[in-house]
């Protein structure tokens, strides 16, 4: 059966994970983990793009061959989602055999049905983006800074011919206005296509550039890096083999809006139409996290964040849920420390952590460990259980439309709500009454009810903290669901034991988190 089919950009061997490929593979796998628990079944496909200059660059500076160069980073980037919880199907490298041969296979196919011709070519190269580049490409007259200065080449090479299928592209854009999420991205990659666009060169001579998949049909040359690394999302999922089916067309390939046009929104479905294979879902092209001052992160700026700095100090859940609260997907967002801090010691210590340790604390007093269960119902406790009930599909849906941020913004206004709960119903006073009924079921139905409350939170967080998520429960004494079809209000934690342990998230000073900053 057709599987739900993820991938994610295969990151550039060639420097450190920083924070746009950590986000990446965080909202990747928040929506695998959110179509798990809707009962969907899923492959989730990462990866590492390895070939092309700058890692043979790189690898020329450290004296090590680009194969042990990209060995090292693929044990790095792996490393980097063990940490963030990223817990992908498959993780493929286009050093792999298995993509290699996928890769030729497809370069002969369009060989010998005439979609790749040679000629000779004089042009404008950018050596920084590793391709011929137009005047187009200039943004306000000037050459932006992931092209540099172009040198101007005559060279024979290989082309692919792009430019026959410019209207049949624009026609098919027509036809599904939602291969792009979000629209207005669609909207672009339509502007874009409004002017000529030339065939792609497709090939690299080894005189320039040896490290590289080797064209079948002359030796003398490589495949251009955008033509080998595409093709992973085929070649890692059995292209031409019968398991194909199960995972093709894929559902989604979440990318960066920096490689949308022209490599996935123009590359991509000419080189898949052109081959007779059918075209991708749908394309999710998130935004660029930049630094507080709006300005892109970068090493020599000396602004960039280091994923890892955070989670080692406030674990993965806390980095995950700051990711995927504060950007809208498809827009960009600023990523500042001081809001980082702010947010964690908001949401996470003040308003969650806090609340799960009262509640553990007062079962622990006043109920024998034991969770209770409801006795009477009034007016503010009908609140708690109709708020419970809305929130559950409207989370669904907003993480469904990829909006964690306005999922996990209702949410929290619901932990804000159950914390007014217990303010209003202070159990600590209704405890005190003994030998009083009425105030012995309340405070029953408040920590019965809270408990409850909390359980629906701690499902509903699983995508987003998947540690978290299911340690909530485990101290609630209960454990997760398997799909949340089977998550309804139910006070079903009644007569469970708590469990009394650490804090979750503990609060942290301004001026000691800056010392990471
Ligand atoms: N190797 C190509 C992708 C090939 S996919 C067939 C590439 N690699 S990359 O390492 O430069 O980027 C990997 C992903 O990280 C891209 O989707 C890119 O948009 C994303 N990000 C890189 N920096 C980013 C931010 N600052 N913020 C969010 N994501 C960004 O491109």
């Amino acid at each position: 059966m057709k599987k739900f089919y993820l991938t994610t950009a295969i990151d550039y061997a060639n420097g450190s994970p920083h924070i746009g490929h950590a986000y990446e593979k965080i909202l990747a796998d928040a929506i695998i983990r959110t179509r798990r628990l809707e009962g969907e079944e899923c492959y989730f496909l990462t990866g590492l793009d390895e070939h092309g200059q700058k890692v043979a660059e790189t690898a020329q500076k450290q004296s090590i061959s680009p194969k042990t160069l990209c060995d090292g980073v693929a044990e790095k980037f792996k490393g980097l989602c063990v940490r963030l919880m990223v817990d992908y199907d498959d993780y493929i490298r286009t050093t792999d055999e298995r993509h290699k041969i996928v890769v030729r296979k497809i370069l002969q196919k369009l060989w010998d049905s005439g979609e790749i011709y040679r000629a000779e070519y004089t042009g404008l190269y950018s050596t920084r983006a590793e391709r011929f580049v137009q005047e187009r490409d200039k943004v306000e007259g000037r050459w932006p800074d992931d092209i540099g200065e172009p040198i101007e080449l005559k060279e024979t090479n290989y082309f692919f011919r792009l430019s026959h299928y410019q209207e049949w592209l624009i026609d098919f854009l027509n036809k599904n206005p939602d291969f792009v999420v979000p629209a207005f991205r669609q909207k672009q990659v339509i502007e874009f296509l409004k002017e000529p666009i030339n065939d792609l060169c497709i090939s690299r001579p080894k005189s320039r550039l040896s490290w590289g998949i080797e064209l079948p049909f002359d030796s003398d040359y490589v495949t251009y890096v955008w033509f080998d690394a595409l093709v992973n999302y085929i070649s890692a999922v059995g292209y031409e083999e019968e398991r194909f089916g199960d995972y093709w067309p894929v559902d989604f390939h979440v990318i960066g809006k920096d490689i949308l046009v022209p490599a996935h929104a123009i590359y991509w479905p000419i080189m898949l139409h052109a081959l007779g294979i059918p075209l991708p879902r749908h394309l999710l092209a998130h935004g660029w996290w930049l630094a507080k001052s709006g300005e892109k992160m970068s090493k020599s700026l000396g602004n960039s964040v280091q994923p890892l700095d955070y989670v080692d100090f406030y674990g993965a859940d806390a980095f995950r849920f700051f990711l995927l609260r504060e950007m809208i997907t498809g827009q960009d967002g600023n990523f500042s420390h001081d809001l980082f801090v702010a947010r964690y010691n908001a949401d996470l210590a003040n308003d969650l952590g806090n609340l799960v340790s009262r509640l553990i604390n007062m079962v622990g007093r006043y109920c024998s460990g034991k969770i209770p269960n409801p006795s009477s119902v009034g007016p503010l406790d009908r609140d708690i259980e109709e708020s419970a009930q809305r929130l559950i599909p409207s989370v669904r849906m907003e993480y469904g439309n990829f909006a964690f941020h306005t999922g996990l913004e209702q949410i929290f206004s619901f932990v804000g709500q159950l914390n007014r709960y217990v303010e209003t119903r202070a159990p600590w006073k209704l405890a005190k009454q003994t030998g009083n009924p009425t105030a012995t079921g309340q405070l029953n139905t408040t920590l019965s009810f809270v408990a409850e409350g909390m359980r629906i939170v701690a499902e509903l967080l699983r995508p987003i903290m998947p540690w978290i998520g299911p340690e909530i429960l485990r101290r609630l004494g209960t454990s997760p669901v398997d799909t949340w079809e089977n998550l309804s209000w139910a006070t079903s934690a009644a007569g469970k034991e708590v469990l009394p342990e650490g804090i979750l998230f503990p609060k942290v000073e301004w001026r000691e988190s800056h010392a990471m900053s």
